[in-house]
């Protein structure tokens, strides 16, 4: 086998908490992170002269090392000291910079499908110390599901489950920088901050409303006021149409909302589409 394609999901945060800024320029996290059918496929064939390429079809976004993919592909290379190369093809169905780590899920999928192509003695603890390198959220996209994560988000504890429901995400047109985001935060000034207590309880419980309920995303608080609006727009169309909660994912500025029913689901579906084309309908994974 020298070729395989895996499918790369994104992934939406049920709290983010920022609790200090570090000497190293990174934040401390507390954050729940689970895994949604929305998702690329990545595609990684092995080839013969050392050479990684990258290519993302219908996309303006980095072909080469330049791209996340390539980086991991060459931090995987460096790990197992050999360098076939690799050329890796991204179909694009997670919208990029928009807070559902897409790149690093990306970057994930390629790093899984290196390990089952060349067959190096690499536990799941040593390929997350290798996503470490390549990105923060790289470590929990290559474990997937639902995960309490820490530090800069790369110490992982296994979570129950996201509680079976249908999940509208809706990423609106402008885009926010990390960084930037990050840069906005001071964490004594934060109020709205999420209870990990609670929302362990609520997803041990099976419980989707409990689980609606405990959502916080500090990052919601230092949004501007032009950001505000439209994220709270989103926010209180999604929860008109029945929607138990709803909450931006990780630094944005996509915003998401947790059904209980499929057909208010389809409803506000439809309602966001018509206003943001970067809307879809998705279910835990
Ligand atoms: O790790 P990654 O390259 O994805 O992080 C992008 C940027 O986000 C960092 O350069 C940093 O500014 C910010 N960041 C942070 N604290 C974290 C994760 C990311 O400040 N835990």
């Amino acid at each position: 086998m020298n070729e395989l394609t895996l499918l790369a999901p994104a992934k939406l945060n049920l709290t983010l908490d920022i609790l200090r800024r570090r000497e190293d320029g990174y934040h401390d996290l507390k954050m729940v992170m689970t895994s949604v059918e929305l998702c690329d496929r990545v595609t990684v064939r092995l080839r013969e002269d050392g050479a990684i390429r990258v290519r993302v079809p219908g996309t303006d976004l980095p072909e080469g090392e330049d791209n996340l993919a390539g980086k991991a592909a060459r931090a995987f290379f460096n790990r197992i000291q050999q360098t076939p190369g690799a050329e890796i093809s991204i179909e694009k169905h997670i919208p990029s910079q928009a807070g559902m780590a897409g790149g690093s899920s990306d970057a994930a999928a390629v790093l899984r499908a290196l390990r089952t192509l060349l067959r190096p003695d690499l536990t799941d603890g040593q390929m997350e110390a290798l996503g470490e390198q390549i990105g923060s959220d790289v470590p929990y996209c290559i474990r997937g599901d639902t995960a309490l994560a820490e530090g800069r988000g790369e110490r992982l504890t296994d979570w129950p489950a996201l509680p079976p429901c249908v999940i509208v995400v809706c990423k609106p047109e402008f885009g926010l920088s990390t960084p930037e985001l990050f840069g906005r935060v001071r964490v004594g000034d934060l109020r709205h901050r999420p209870n990990h207590d609670a929302m362990y309880a609520a997803l041990q419980s099976g419980d989707v409303g409990a689980v609606a309920k405990e959502m916080a995303n500090v990052f919601e608080e230092v949004l501007s006021p032009k950001e505000t609006e439209v994220i709270q727009d989103i926010k209180e169309r999604l929860r008109r149409c029945g929607a138990e909660n709803a909450l931006m994912t990780g630094s944005g500025p996509t915003v998401f909302g947790l059904f209980q029913s499929p057909g208010s689901a389809q409803r506000a579906f439809e309602e966001l589409r018509d206003l943001h084309s970067q809307t879809f309908l998705t279910r835990p994974l």
